[in-house]
């Protein structure tokens, strides 16, 4: 048997040119210590190989499907609608449209479907990681524990930043 745990995590990517952008999402898994796996496959290039995934994804461990995709990014939506497991959608910034078409395309849902759809860019990556460890900390006392201490560690260094402005101006100001 293998000594690493395996992954309760599947991130999904509708290209490989989503990668880069999904660094935040990545370190917010690590820094929590939870077991995750990457795959390329996507809703309109590889169907078959996207359907075949998410039948057997639950019985090789995983409880949280993300799905990130950019343009016609139907990529949560479809493994939403072959899946009970909670799907998070990444919609993805790029060109023509800057990332407005993949949130529409992501967060539009109809109702039966759900899938909880994060910002387009900057924290919107992050917090898919972080969100799927929240679901997964329900049944997971030690993760919920690290989640605890990652927002504390947080708020002090928004304390920090206060207090060193707060210095630099004059208290008061
Ligand atoms: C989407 O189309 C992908 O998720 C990606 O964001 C976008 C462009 O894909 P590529 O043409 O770069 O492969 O399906």
């Amino acid at each position: 048997m293998s000594g690493s745990p395996s992954p309760t995590v599947a991130v999904l990517l509708g290209s490989d040119s989503d990668l880069p952008k999904l660094q935040g999402c990545f370190e917010a898994l690590e820094s929590l210590g939870i077991a995750y796996e990457v795959r390329l496959l996507s809703a309109h290039r590889s169907p078959e190989a996207l359907e075949e995934f998410v039948a057997q994804a639950p019985s090789r461990g995983t409880r949280v499907f993300l799905c990130a995709a950019g343009g016609a990014a139907h990529l949560a939506g479809t493994v939403a609608a072959r899946t009970v497991l909670p799907v998070i959608g990444i919609p993805v910034e790029g060109p023509p449209l800057g990332g407005l078409d993949a949130l529409l395309s992501t967060v539009q849902m109809p109702g039966g479907v759900p899938v909880a759809t994060v910002g387009v860019g900057g924290g919107g990556p992050k917090n898919a990681g972080l969100l799927a460890a929240r679901m997964l900390a329900l049944a997971d006392e030690d993760l919920a524990r690290r989640l605890t201490e990652e927002r504390s560690r947080m708020a002090s260094a928004v304390l920090e930043k206060d207090r060193a402005i707060r210095e630099k101006r004059g208290r008061g100001r």
